[in-house]
């Protein structure tokens, strides 16, 4: 469920994302980055950016960003999204492989990257993370979430399911096996090492979701201002950090 509580006040251009427990965290991080670049006009990539929830708001306020994805469809709804925000010339949509960005985007091109919630799903997580890299300018930044791997055994056991639960705990992917829709899941130190491992140096970690999936949803509906002000205030904090629904990291490519 999406709940939203209102629009982040800015200094800068990116005045109107909404924000909810999915995205604030996010937008609070990527602003921080927009601020310290000034006026300048970024070059973006969001792979697997699906139908636009991060590639439009980030077009209204200036950038060039393209979204490359593998959904035909997503890209559709992306296309008609931008141009109803009177983006669409701002906006590019390509249709390809995240592990596969050379062919599609020029090397050390890009200002900022983002790759949300696409680790868990692909076949292989490295080469595309190897290709987040390598699209990126020197200095440039890598946006990445990925689904939490403690979240997930805890909101199995919470529910009953709790062989399920083991098999999370057990695996070392964090996968619940064949019928899991994701293929594995992280923890900070895991997700950290997966961008390292690519030359990328994590300057951030933050959990999204840490309380808003666990929450009797007359709780999470009846307080939403609260809810948020709360998940932000946890959202940087161990132990809390660590049991989020995902987690987000922010790397820089070193100049
Ligand atoms: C869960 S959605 C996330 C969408 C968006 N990033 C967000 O956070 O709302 C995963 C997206 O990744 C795309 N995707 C999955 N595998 C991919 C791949 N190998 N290369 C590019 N996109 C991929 C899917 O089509 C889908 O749009």
């Amino acid at each position: 469920m999406t709940r939203l509580v209102g629009v982040e006040h800015t200094r800068g251009r990116l005045a109107g994302p909404p924000l909810t427990p999915r995205t604030a965290v996010i937008w609070s991080v990527l602003r921080a980055e927009l601020d310290r670049r000034g006026d300048t006009d970024l070059t973006v990539l969001d792979v697997g950016g699906g139908t636009g929830g991060f590639a439009v708001p980030l077009a209204q306020a200036g950038h060039r960003v393209t979204v490359v994805d593998a959904s035909p469809d997503a890209l559709a709804a992306l296309t008609r999204r931008a141009a109803e925000a009177g983006v669409a010339a701002r906006v590019r949509a390509v249709q390809g492989d995240g592990d596969a960005l050379a062919g599609l985007v020029e090397p050390a091109s890009v200002d900022l990257v983002l790759c949300h919630a696409v680790l868990e799903v692909v076949d292989e997580p490295e080469p595309v993370v190897a290709a987040l890299a390598a699209a990126l300018r020197p200095g440039g930044a890598a946006s990445v979430l990925v689904a939490g791997r403690a979240a997930a055994v805890l909101g199995r056991a919470m529910n009953g399911h709790l062989d399920v639960a083991a098999a999370l705990a057990a695996d070392p992917t964090g996968s619940a096996g064949p019928r899991d829709t994701l293929r594995r899941r992280y923890d900070a130190e895991s997700a950290a090492a997966l961008l390292a491992a690519a030359g990328l140096t994590v300057e951030e970690v933050h959990g999204v979701r840490v309380l808003a999936d666990l929450l009797p949803a007359v709780v999470a509906d009846g307080q939403p201002a609260a809810l948020l002000e709360l998940e932000r205030a946890l959202a940087a904090r161990t132990p809390w950090r660590d049991l989020a629904a995902q987690l987000h990291l922010f790397a820089r490519r070193p100049a």
